[in-house]
């Protein structure tokens, strides 16, 4: 049986893409029933369509508060019998309510060695620090930002002064390891 997730981003969805691809080859038995941006208009949005996979987009502010929000997520996800919430480059907190429906089913990738340089732009924390070796965590999603359990790494070299290049490395680190951490997973839940 194919695992039910959702996909939340909140950007380009170039790692929702990579997950879709890689369920397209048949790397990942997983469906993508839906993909949630926090963002409307965002070119994830796009990128979904493209594939024919249904979104949402909704923007917190026009809700009560973040538990209204997050109560609006939770039926639509329990309304398509989603399974694991796979964060990709969702830039927002995730709250109680949604932590509480889907507790250790919340997974996020994050661009450098956890706990290095959470939370924005970590590419441009780690490039400021003048570090060498940067890379990407996979994660599970508690209430702090980029704090959960570590469940992969990757490393990549700086190239330095090029940011470009490195983010470059990076994105392809990522989207590697985001789909063979997610079979792996899903493999040991079932
Ligand atoms: C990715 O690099 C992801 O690791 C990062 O946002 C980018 C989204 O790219 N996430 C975080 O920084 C989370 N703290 P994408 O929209 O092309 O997948």
């Amino acid at each position: 049986m194919s695992t039910k997730i959702a996909v939340f981003a909140s950007g380009s969805g170039s790692n929702f893409q990579a997950i879709q691809e890689a369920i397209s080859r048949g790397e990942l038995n997983a469906t993508i029933e839906l993909v949630i941006t926090d963002k409307p208009g965002a070119y994830v949005v796009t990128r979904a369509q493209n594939y024919g996979i249904p979104v949402v987009e909704l923007a917190p502010k026009t809700f009560a508060d973040k538990a209204a929000y997050e109560a609006k997520l939770v039926k639509l996800l329990k309304e398509r019998e989603i399974e694991w919430i796979i964060l990709a480059g969702y830039m927002r907190l995730v709250g109680e309510t949604l932590l509480s429906a889907y507790e250790h089913r919340i997974i996020n990738i994050h661009p450098s060695l956890l706990p290095s340089f959470p939370g924005k732009d970590a590419i441009g924390q780690a490039m400021a620090h003048g570090v060498k070796v940067t890379g990407v965590t996979v994660h599970y999603v508690d209430a702090g930002m980029d704090t959960g359990k570590i469940i992969s790494q990757g490393a990549v070299d700086v190239i330095d002064g090029d940011r470009g290049a490195t983010e470059e490395r990076i994105h392809k680190l990522e989207h590697a390891l985001y789909t063979r951490t997610l079979q792996q997973l899903f493999n040991a839940k079932k």
